[in-house]
């Protein structure tokens, strides 16, 4: 558990972290690309942080890679790359600096660090985990194989790398159905993730899809209900879900995506009124780019990625704390899952 009593004390000898109008206003570049979101007052106190770690990210020849659900500032205010986990994780392979400082949650920097073992990831908060990656060890993996022998297993990249090494493949939420109909066989073990397996096996009907009851506390949360009360409230509303969510609530969504496919829809389609069913920063990350899009909606918030904050990710850069370390034998088979992942989505866009 971090100290944050020590931390802030060790922060403000080294950094000025004062709120300051007049430097948010120097930095009004990068507010511009928030401001729907954040008033200015608020900026004037990210503004200071967003500095020291944009210097500290040069001196120490680091990156930072940031999931969508990361919060505006850190989203906007410090990222070198943004976007769903198929993204963070090719853009890992591709990654010469010397230091990623991963914003996102503790199996997104494994996968960056099994991707890169010769460099230093940085975790600002190691207890920023994920309710489906806890959900599952790799002796599930095993139980799977032994009710289903010779089924291959796909696991969701939402998962430990004792977890990967003990699978065929990953997948994320942008290419599972793919990766499923490009495995061999009839029957495919799907983890951790029970709703994401059933919203598959709805789009790939030719094979039998067998899961492991994972599910993410945060998309669970939604019910179909609710998007149909959202939609008599808001006749010509559109709802987007992230396929973490249960069926049900996919059926009465016009559209279900990854992270990154939910924003490219927003782009472009333009709706005038949307619902983006899944973590709320994503809403808030991408308003400004869309001028003309009205954000509607509940928001659920994923308590492991709001671990991830400013100060943090200071921490991380000022103290180099927080490394992320992988057996390297476990780490050489979860290379081959993610990296078999990676080049059949390759191909398969190809
Ligand atoms: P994406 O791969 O769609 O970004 O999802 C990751 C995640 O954790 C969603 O809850
Ligand atoms: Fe995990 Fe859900 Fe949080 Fe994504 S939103 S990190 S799946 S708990």
């Amino acid at each position: 558990m971090l100290d944050l009593t020590n931390i802030r004390e060790e922060l403000r000898a080294h950094y000025d972290l004062s709120p300051s109008m007049e430097l948010a206003e120097e930095m009004s570049d990068i507010h511009a690309r928030m401001d729907r979101v954040m008033p200015m007052i608020d900026w004037a106190i990210h503004a200071p942080y967003v500095r020291a770690i944009n210097q500290l990210k040069k001196q120490r020849n680091a990156v930072v890679l940031a999931h969508n659900y990361m919060t505006p500032q850190i989203y906007h205010g410090i990222s070198d790359v943004v976007g769903d986990s198929l993204h963070l994780a090719i853009k890992a392979t591709e990654v010469e600096a010397d230091v990623i400082v991963q914003c996102g949650v503790h199996f997104m920097a494994e996968t960056s660090k099994i991707l890169n073992p010769a460099k230093t990831v940085l975790m600002p908060d190691m207890e920023a985990g994920c309710s489906l990656a806890e959900s599952i060890t790799a002796d599930g993996i095993a139980e799977m194989r032994a009710m289903y022998p010779g089924a291959p297993v796909v696991s969701y990249v939402n998962t430990t790398a004792e977890v990967k090494a003990a699978s065929d493949i990953c997948c994320t939420s942008a290419n599972a159905a793919q990766i499923v109909a490009a495995m061999e066989g009839d029957t495919v073990i799907m983890t951790p993730d029970k709703w994401l397996a059933q919203n598959v096996a709805k789009q790939v009907p030719q094979k039998r899809i067998v899961w492991w009851d994972g599910a993410c506390i945060v998309h669970e949360q939604f019910t179909a209900q609710d998007l149909r009360d959202f939609r008599d409230w808001n006749p010509g509303l559109k709802i987007i879900a992230h396929p973490e969510c249960p069926p049900d609530v996919v059926a009465e969504a016009d559209y279900a995506g990854s992270t990154a496919n939910i924003q490219d829809w927003v782009t472009r389609e333009h709706p005038k009124q949307v619902m983006l069913v899944t973590e709320c920063s994503m809403a808030a990350n991408i308003s400004d780019a869309n001028p003309g899009v009205e954000f509607l909606g509940p928001c659920n918030m994923c308590p492991y990625m709001q671990k991830i904050t400013l100060e943090k990710v200071l921490w991380s850069l000022h103290s180099m704390t927080g490394a992320v370390e992988v057996d390297p034998a476990v780490a050489e088979r979860a290379r081959l899952a993610v990296q078999r992942m990676i080049d059949l989505s390759r191909r398969l866009a190809a």
